[in-house]
């Protein structure tokens, strides 16, 4: 009994968990143009979700591997929902966002976007914007400044926020190397 209990458990938990570790490409869109995962989950009746849903932290995909294939044009597109807040480039004014030239790698601080009052929530709740921090804050700023001032919905797709961290980097003078070993890790889902 206790045998056949864990292989369902393990069974439903690799397949809540194991889209998170597969590549954008091999998520489809059905025809209200929403995200579906290549085939059924199926979750025994009388199993619930409230169970999985306490017993699983969300987990984010690795960013990392995705900006590999992602593009600054596409990122320039998805940059469109940033500029009524932000500008980009060196000496972009601050608007109700901070400009965020050089922000890729930066340390999270008022001097470095021209006196920019920064939330405390969000001066408190990052330190540094790594790539895991950039992706964190785009599918959902409130998980890093849960008081923060970004009233922005966040980016739900991956290869959205991919393409944006993308254009970011390239508006930084010296982006943090994205190590290839770092890549690999992540591709073999460790
Ligand atoms: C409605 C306005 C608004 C929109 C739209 C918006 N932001 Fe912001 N953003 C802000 C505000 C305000 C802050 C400062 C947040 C704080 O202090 O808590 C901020 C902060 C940030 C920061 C941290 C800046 C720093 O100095 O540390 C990043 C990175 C960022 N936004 C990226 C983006 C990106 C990328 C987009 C588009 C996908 C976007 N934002 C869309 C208003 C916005």
């Amino acid at each position: 009994m206790l045998a056949g209990f864990s292989a369902i458990w393990l069974a439903v938990i690799a397949n809540e968990t194991s889209h998170l570790f597969m590549p954008e490409n091999s998520l489809n869109e059905n025809a209200q143009g929403e995200e579906t995962f290549g085939y059924p989950i199926e979750v025994p009746e009388g199993f619930g979700a409230g169970v999985l849903e306490e017993s699983l932290e969300p987990v984010l995909i690795d960013i990392k591997p995705l900006l590999a294939l992602a593009s600054v044009e596409q990122g320039m597109k998805v940059a469109r929902k940033c500029q009524s807040c932000h500008s980009f480039d060196k000496g972009g004014k601050n608007g109700t966002g901070p400009n965020l030239h050089n922000i890729v790698g930066a340390v999270v601080s008022e001097k470095n976007r021209g006196g920019y009052k920064l939330s405390a929530s969000l001066m408190s709740g990052v330190d540094i914007w790594t790539y895991d921090n950039l992706n964190a804050y785009l599918e959902n700023p409130k998980s890093l400044a849960p008081q923060g001032n970004m009233n922005f919905a966040g980016l739900r797709k991956p290869k959205d926020r991919a393409n944006i961290i993308k254009f970011l980097m390239d508006k930084t003078e010296e982006p943090p190397e994205v190590l290839l070993d770092e890549i690999n890790k992540a591709e073999e889902g460790s």
